[in-house]
């Protein structure tokens, strides 16, 4: 039995992706550290399981870590995904999912890790932006990249338009990096993925349309 559970802390978007993805997967338990997280709604009208445990009844993030290790070792999942869950984590939250904690980043990381990346890559006048999925570390937003998308940045962009040209993206591979997981096809050696029998090789930059 295959079990996913989802971290969000707002809109739900890349978990939408992952419950439309039809993954192969038993059970998915959604957590928000947010009750007024518009996901939780989403994951609800989707009759998929929810819970709350709102990161500000705990006096710091270490309760707050404990607290939510404890409620996902209920679930004992396969992996944990990472889906706009707006906390950083502590060192020893990390290490306790090693190898089973991936997140979605909304840039071609290593550039741009944090927050307003699509600011920041506009304002750098990048040519070339995206997204990544990768395991999470103790470092924030570094970690073995699974896959990337990248998309180009046209001169007349926005912060909006660029965005919603990277989330179309990022809802692409999040669905494909968790279902390469679950099929037990990720291999991960010092800092680096391979996809058992990919195609992609190296799962490097995702093409729209490259389906596999
Ligand atoms: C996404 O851009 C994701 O890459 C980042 O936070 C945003 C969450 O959006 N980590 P959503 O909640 O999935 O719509």
């Amino acid at each position: 039995m295959k079990t996913l559970v989802i971290l969000i802390s707002g809109r739900g978007s890349n978990m939408q992706a992952l419950l439309d993805a039809k993954l192969p997967v038993d059970r998915i338990i959604v957590i928000s550290s947010n009750p007024a997280a518009v996901g939780l709604e989403t994951a609800a009208n989707n009759r998929v399981q929810t819970v709350c445990i709102n990161h500000q009844t705990f006096s710091d993030r270490s309760a707050f870590d404990t607290a939510l290790a404890d409620e996902i070792d209920r679930y004992q999942p396969d992996l944990i995904a990472l889906a706009g869950f707006m906390r950083i984590l502590t060192d020893d939250f990390v290490l306790h999912y090693h190898q089973r904690l991936m997140n979605i980043h909304p840039s071609l990381l290593p550039a741009f890790p944090g927050l307003h990346t699509h600011r920041r890559a506009l304002r750098d006048g990048v040519k070339i932006h995206g997204c990544t999925v990768h395991f999470v570390t103790r470092e924030l937003d570094h970690g073995p990249i699974v896959i990337q998308a990248a998309v180009p940045v046209f001169s007349d962009d926005t912060e909006e338009s660029l965005a919603k040209r990277v989330l179309e993206q990022e809802h692409q591979i999040y669905p494909q990096a968790v279902r390469w997981f679950l099929q037990g096809r990720v291999r991960l050696s010092a800092n680096a993925v391979t996809i058992a029998d990919s195609r992609v090789h190296n799962s490097v930059i995702y093409s729209p349309g490259l389906q596999e």
